[in-house]
């Protein structure tokens, strides 16, 4: 059975694959509103959202299936104190896929311990958020036409911002990339990361404080929010939430085919002024996030009925 809790769960065959019936999903929805007739899918969020719960569920319900689960955890027995593992072991027996997003680090692999149907990591803590990482690839595939030989910036909370660590991961597997690394000090991208995914492939980089320094020679800008849910204090907090506002100014100082992505949900990262540039496409990234778990929930409920 194929789960999705790693983006490296997916080869680069399958994304492509996967943006590819996203893409026609968007040209021909009326050609999936059965596809997933009678099935069911949970959402279990231990943690807050707004797009990547409603997106799946959006999902789901165009293809024709169902929908259950919590969006809280105080609403589910979880605040009972039952373990992540007993709700996984439950739940596999009332729906056939499973998307669950948890603030601990790791909890989508306990939930595989118990899980008797697919297991969707939905964001777990500051770790990874594969979905959203498609979410991004099929954005930077419709907009710029493919992932080659791109600069990407990722500027922001790069410590705790978990969609940085899972694009990082995907985009280092395509050719000619490289890595602009903009955060403050205390928020830079996590050694193992580097490591991992940067260093160990070779991929040139560069790490700066100043966005503005660097903003000329980027094809991709991905923004981020400074985590407040994941400091130890809100001093810090406070001090660091402010340290990048993209700024029309800013932008005039950009390539004329740079394109902007951010997961969403913006603090006051990016100007609403931004909103209005064509280079701006986080509304439409939110958008296509939908079509790409669409084909996320096909393909996971294709391979569990082999
Ligand atoms: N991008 C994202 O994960 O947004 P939500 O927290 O609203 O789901």
């Amino acid at each position: 059975m194929k789960n999705l809790i790693d983006i490296l769960d997916l080869t680069v065959e399958e994304i492509d694959q996967m943006i590819t019936v996203a893409n026609d999903i968007i040209d021909h929805p009326e050609n999936y509103r059965e596809a997933c007739k009678y099935k069911t899918l949970a959402t279990l969020f231990f943690e807050p959202s707004t797009r990547t719960r409603l997106s799946f569920e959006a999902a789901m319900l165009e293809l024709g299936g169902r929908v259950i689960g919590f969006s809280e955890a105080s609403s589910s027995s979880a605040a009972k104190g039952e373990s992540v593992a007993d709700t996984i072991a439950v739940v596999s027996g009332y729906a056939d896929i499973i998307a669950m997003r948890h603030p601990k680090e790791g909890a989508p692999i306990v939930a595989l311990s118990k899980a008797t149907v697919p297991i969707i990591n939905a964001g777990d803590g500051g770790h990874n958020h594969p979905t959203q990482t498609l979410t991004d690839l099929i954005t930077i595939k419709r907009e710029k036409g493919h992932f080659d030989n791109l600069t990407v910036g990722l500027c922001g909370d790069l410590k705790f911002g978990r969609t940085v660590h899972s694009l990082i991961a995907a985009m280092s597997r395509y050719a000619g990339i490289k890595f602009v690394l903009i955060s403050p000090e205390e928020l830079k991208v996590p050694s193992y990361v580097k490591n991992a995914y940067i260093k160990a492939k070779g991929i040139p980089y560069e790490q700066t404080t100043a966005l503005e320094n660097v903003i000329d020679k980027l094809d991709v800008l991905y923004m981020t929010r400074v985590q407040r849910e994941r400091f130890f204090n809100e001093e810090d907090y406070l001090r660091l939430k402010d340290c990048y506002v993209l700024t029309p100014e800013k932008m005039a100082m950009a390539k004329k085919d740079l394109i902007v992505l951010h997961p969403l949900p913006r603090v006051n990262e990016i100007s609403v002024a931004v909103d209005s540039d064509p280079r701006a496409c986080y509304f439409r990234q939110a958008r296509y996030g939908k079509f790409i778990r669409m084909a996320l929930i096909m393909k996971l409920l294709e391979e569990a009925n082999k």
